[in-house]
């Protein structure tokens, strides 16, 4: 009987380390440390990443193994983020993979962060789900990226359309930001927004052509209202909460899905799919899948673990990688972009 293909996979791109032990493409292990260092600073500080990976990424990839029950001896190989994201936080986990598949001697996959965003629909735990059908449209959106992709094939994509300025997950932060709410603001919008009505504040939708997006007009009609509504009355904002973040949580859902529609008719697809962090978002996934219903189209998002960053979505990135012979040299280095 041939030897099972193991891959440990490492992400270190932004603030979470997590590592993951893939046996044949079944999750065996998943393991994340967020780290909380950066909430009071209203944004991730790369310096305080950089430190909190080198803290955390010996634990993690032990637990990982320790719950995969594998021996580091038995891997196939090792798959790390290789970018785009903090260069400091990248460092980390490139030179963490770069040593380990030296001592082991075995090869070493470089990963791209937005291509295993998407390859977390394939993730298999266990739990049946249906996957995407190739070719389908997948929604990226996370704190860094806003993307449209076609996805041919595992590793046959075409990005069709990106932001023109903030990203989605950057356009909740900084309205939870302006709102008082510590970060990472995008949750803490989704959960305030619950009984508020999303029409009260209406924000702007730009007019953006082709499959871009751009969230800076909402940004600065949201500062706006609550400046305005908060330099009239000292209670505004906690009285108004509910509906400011309802507000502006729909108009972001509106911007992403109003393009998502266009764009999947323009290709003609039958399923539309949806990963990153900001797809954990309970009113964008709630209307993404009314959409999709509306078209006759699949919707496809992965369980929320496999939505924010982790290492299970590099190890299986990793393995289609590996499969088609995708390795890098122990002289890899990262790349921000
Ligand atoms: O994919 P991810 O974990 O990390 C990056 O690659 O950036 O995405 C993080 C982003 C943050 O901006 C966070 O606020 C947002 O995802 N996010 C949410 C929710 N959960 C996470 N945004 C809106 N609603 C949520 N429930
Ligand atoms: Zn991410």
């Amino acid at each position: 009987m041939a030897s099972p293909v193991i891959v440990l996979g490492i992400e270190s791109s932004c603030d979470e380390t997590a590592a993951a032990v893939l046996v044949d493409g079944v999750l065996r292990s998943n393991v994340v440390a967020s780290q909380d260092v950066h909430a009071r600073w209203g944004g991730v500080v790369p310096e305080l990443a950089s430190r909190a990976h080198q803290e955390h990424i010996v634990p993690v990839v032990e637990a990982a193994l320790g719950q995969a029950g594998v021996d580091r001896a038995a891997l196939t190989a090792i798959a790390f983020t290789q970018g785009p994201g903090l260069i400091g936080a990248l460092l980390v986990g490139t030179c963490f993979a770069r040593s380990m598949a030296q001592a082991l001697g075995i090869p070493l996959v470089g990963v791209d962060h937005m291509q295993a965003h998407i390859l977390a629909h394939f993730i298999r735990d266990g739990n049946d789900r249906p996957v995407p059908r190739f070719p389908f449209l997948n929604l990226t959106v996370s704190g860094g990226h806003t993307l449209l992709v076609l996805v041919r094939d595992y590793l046959d994509m075409e990005i069709l359309g990106g932001t023109v300025d903030d990203a989605a997950g950057e356009a909740f932060d900084k309205g939870a930001k302006v709102l008082g709410l510590p970060y990472p603001g995008g949750p803490l919008i989704d959960r305030n927004a619950v009984g508020g009505d999303p029409r009260k504040y209406r924000l702007p939708i730009p007019q953006i052509p082709g499959s871009d997006f751009s969230f800076s007009g909402i940004k600065t009609a949201f500062n706006g209202v609550v400046q305005r509504g908060a330099a009239s009355d000292p209670g505004f904002v906690s009285r108004e909460l509910p509906h400011l973040c309802a507000s502006l949580q729909q108009s972001i859902v509106d911007v992403l899905l109003r393009k998502v529609q266009k764009t999947a008719k323009q290709c003609g697809v039958e399923h539309i799919a949806m990963s990153g962090g900001v797809s954990a978002n309970s009113a964008l996934r709630m209307q993404f899948d009314a959409l999709a219903h509306r078209e006759g189209w699949q919707a496809h998002v992965p369980p929320l673990a496999y939505c924010t960053d982790n290492g299970a979505m590099i190890a299986m990135a990793g393995h289609y990688l590996l499969e088609a012979g995708r390795t890098v040299g122990l002289d890899a280095v990262p790349h921000t972009r």
